[in-house]
């Protein structure tokens, strides 16, 4: 099981909103796709469910082609799209109902996914409300609850947590990485932190192209700040000159007030041991000492940022 999206193109008029973008996706997987607002991710997400017919390429979801075998692909798909979008005037049990119903589900089997639904989204008590009636907290969820009633094999979300508190953020992370392990999962976001919390994968596209496609892992390590260490004094203090005489290291940062110290590593490689034994030697003022993953921020805008500066 897998699917498999090749040279996929979407103009609208003469915006190229898509171009050319070409992965595959294995079962386990969970792809963050990545990339500043505009730069194509909801419009790759709508012509992958079909929602929208690309200009050029093709679409395989589980071997079914989406353009030739519609219904047989969208089978397979559960889709959150942007702003989880419902029906206002329905009530959360209606609605999920005839989602359910959508989805070709029936007795025992329906009453159970209906009841998995309610309970791992914590929908229980807003069951008779309608859905225009809820935060958008809970609208996200019942958009989510939708998304997945019918247990699908590849999950399609647009900004899950997207208007969640940071509780309710966590409680989807952890859903997610749940569900991970026999399904196809791709996540639009723009928070950073969730590629690193739930993601195998990360595909990063800017102006519809697809720029990176590596492990959150590997995009941490484009970071200048990978392995670099930080310092925090117990009285400002310049370090810069000693610091510098260490030849691993690549550059320092020094906060305003001078107690507040990153120092680069110049190869990426680890330099915590060497400034530690410095710290030693010289029984430098230092209060806490700590390596750093890398700043997926960073890496993000050098990235991104190109010609729109
Ligand atoms: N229906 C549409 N008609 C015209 N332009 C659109 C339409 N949908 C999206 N766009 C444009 O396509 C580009 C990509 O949009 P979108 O896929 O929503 O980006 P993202 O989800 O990454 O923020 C944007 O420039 C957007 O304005
Ligand atoms: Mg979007």
């Amino acid at each position: 099981m897998m699917i498999e999206v090749q040279h996929l193109t979407r103009y609208f008029g003469r915006l190229c909103a898509v171009g050319d973008v070409s992965f595959k996706m294995d079962v386990g997987e969970v792809l963050g796709f990545l990339g500043p607002n505009g730069a194509g991710k909801s419009t790759t997400m709508k012509l992958i469910t079909g929602f929208l017919t690309p200009s050029e390429g093709r679409i395989f979801i589980c071997w079914h082609d989406l353009l030739e075998a519609p219904i047989l692909a969208k089978q397979q798909i559960g889709y959150l799209p942007e702003g989880s979008p419902s029906y206002g005037d329905m009530t959360v049990l209606e609605f999920l109902n005839f989602i359910a119903g959508i989805r070709a589900l029936s007795g025992q089997k329906k009453k159970d996914r209906l009841e998995f639904v309610i309970v791992s989204l914590h929908l229980e008590h807003v069951l008779p409300q309608s859905i225009e009636t809820l935060s958008k907290g809970y609208k996200r969820r019942v958009g989510l609850a939708q998304a997945i009633i019918h247990d699908p094999s590849v999950l399609i979300l647009d900004e899950p947590t997207d208007g969640l508190d940071p509780n309710q953020k966590h409680e989807v992370r952890e859903l997610i990485k749940h569900m991970a392990k026999d399904k196809i999962i791709i996540v639009s976001t723009h928070i950073l932190e969730e590629v690193a919390a739930v993601c195998t994968r990360t595909i990063v596209i800017d102006k519809g192209k697809v720029i990176v496609d590596c492990t959150p892992k590997a995009l941490m390590a484009r970071s200048r700040y990978y392995n670099a260490v930080t310092l925090k004094l117990t009285k400002a203090c310049d370090l810069t000159a000693q610091l510098k005489e260490l030849n691993t290291i690549g550059g320092v940062e020094v906060d305003k007030e001078g107690k507040h110290y990153t120092v680069l590593s110049r190869s990426k490689q680890p330099i915590f041991l060497e400034i530690q034994s410095l710290i030693q030697k010289q029984a430098l003022p230092v209060e806490a000492c700590y390596i750093e993953k890398g700043r997926l921020d960073e890496v993000f805008r050098s990235m991104t940022v190109g010609d729109r500066a």
